[in-house]
């Protein structure tokens, strides 16, 4: 059993692994500012897995505090999701972003290294590759960042390359993930956006409610099968276990790598609705409106890296994941702000 600091703890992605975590039988520290998330997901995290954990409510960035904790805790690792994450808010406000991704990464490998605790895992992401050359996307692509949000990773990335090179005690994954969807099969936790969705799936999710009338789809004039946009979308719960496999590596290996986290498949904006309609019965209105700044036309993993590396596979398919995330949609239209909780 292990102690692990999970920065981030209360957000989406954060939730699930500690989800994953617990049930796993590690011990999970939370630290998160509650900038994007509520204290009631980590309620719902101990109640989903039947064992507690430890809620701090402070920020990545708050040396002083850091310092405190890994005095008072025997950490075998950390796991970082705390960053802001939304693209657009990031070319209007660049200074938040470098200053809480990269300056907040910083503050806590500062805090690591005074410590002694050398067991990374980052929350990375596929856009670092920005437009790619080559499909499926393997680990050797070009980093070539469109944003200031992808260039906050790609830093950060940087800055874990260095110091694994510089000092063979770190041990450190930088996990690249594709487009996560869905939530915990329970309905209790899932992803709670703030104002108006920027992603598809939370707002397909929220038309589906009634609360928005249509999707707007951008672009059906794509070089793609049926002209919309491709990802690679993979369940929050198939994500979470990713995490649990790299921290199992970091104990094991030195040293800093990059690894893909994805399925493998391409899906389109049409097919995700398709595949959405029918796990739910709920039909999607939508319409086709033109692209979206700064998008891309196809983004797929190649996950070989982390099956030789971590053990791990997607299992889950977008069905499932559009089952689950209707469910937690359905019973928390207004998210953690749902009066009266889950029905
Ligand atoms: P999220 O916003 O739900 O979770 C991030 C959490 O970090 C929130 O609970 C927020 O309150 C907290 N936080 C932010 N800044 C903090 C700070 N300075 N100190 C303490 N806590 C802070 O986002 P998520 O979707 O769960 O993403 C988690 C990580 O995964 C992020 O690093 C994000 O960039 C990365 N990522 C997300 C996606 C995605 O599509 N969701 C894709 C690729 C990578
Ligand atoms: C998916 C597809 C859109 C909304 C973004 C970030 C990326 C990562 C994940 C963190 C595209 C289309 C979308 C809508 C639509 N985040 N779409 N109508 O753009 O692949 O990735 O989130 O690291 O950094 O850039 O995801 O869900 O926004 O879009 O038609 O209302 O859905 O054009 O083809 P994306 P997305």
């Amino acid at each position: 059993m292990a102690t692990l600091l999970v920065t981030g703890g209360a957000g989406y992605i954060g939730s699930h692994t500690a989800v994953a975590l617990l049930e796993a039988g590690h011990r999970v520290v939370s630290l998160d500012n509650y900038s994007n998330s509520s204290p009631l997901a980590l309620e719902r995290v101990q109640r989903i897995a039947g064992r507690p954990l430890t809620a701090v409510e402070g920020d990545v960035r708050d040396a002083a505090l850091l310092a405190r904790l890994f005095a008072g805790h025997a950490f075998d690792g950390v796991i970082h999701f705390a960053a802001l994450k939304a693209v657009g808010e990031s070319v209007a406000q660049p200074l938040a972003y470098y200053e809480n991704n990269v300056g907040g990464t910083l503050s806590l490998l500062r805090a690591m290294d005074t410590a002694g605790v050398r067991r990374f895992v980052f929350s990375s992401s596929a856009t670092v590759y920005g437009a790619p050359d080559l499909l499926p996307i393997t680990e050797q692509a070009p980093v070539r960042t469109t944003n200031p949000y992808g260039a906050t990773k790609a830093m950060v990335e940087q800055v874990l390359r260095d110091l694994a090179a510089a000092d063979d005690r770190w041990s450190v994954v930088s996990l690249r993930y594709f487009n996560p969807i869905g939530a915990h099969p329970s309905g209790e936790i899932g992803e709670d956006p703030n104002d108006i969705p920027n992603n598809l799936f939370p707002f397909i999710c929220q038309v589906a409610a009634g609360r928005r009338e249509q999707l707007a789809v951008f672009g059906d004039d794509w070089p793609t099968p049926d002209g919309t946009g491709v990802r690679d979308y993979l369940h929050v719960v198939d994500l979470a276990a990713g995490h649990l496999r790299a921290f199992e590596f970091v104990q094991r290996h030195a040293g800093m790598v990059p690894v893909n986290l994805g399925t493998g498949r391409g899906v389109s904006v049409l097919q995700l609705v398709r595949a959405f309609e029918a796990a739910t019965g709920q039909p999607i209105a939508y319409r086709i409106v033109g692209r979206r700044p700064g998008d891309i036309a196809e983004c797929w993993a190649d996950p070989t890296s982390a099956e030789r590396l971590l053990g791990w596979r997607a299992e889950f398919g977008v069905e499932r994941a559009c089952a689950d995330g209707w469910r937690w949609q359905r019973r928390n239209p207004d998210g953690y702000r749902t009066k009266g909780g889950i029905t």
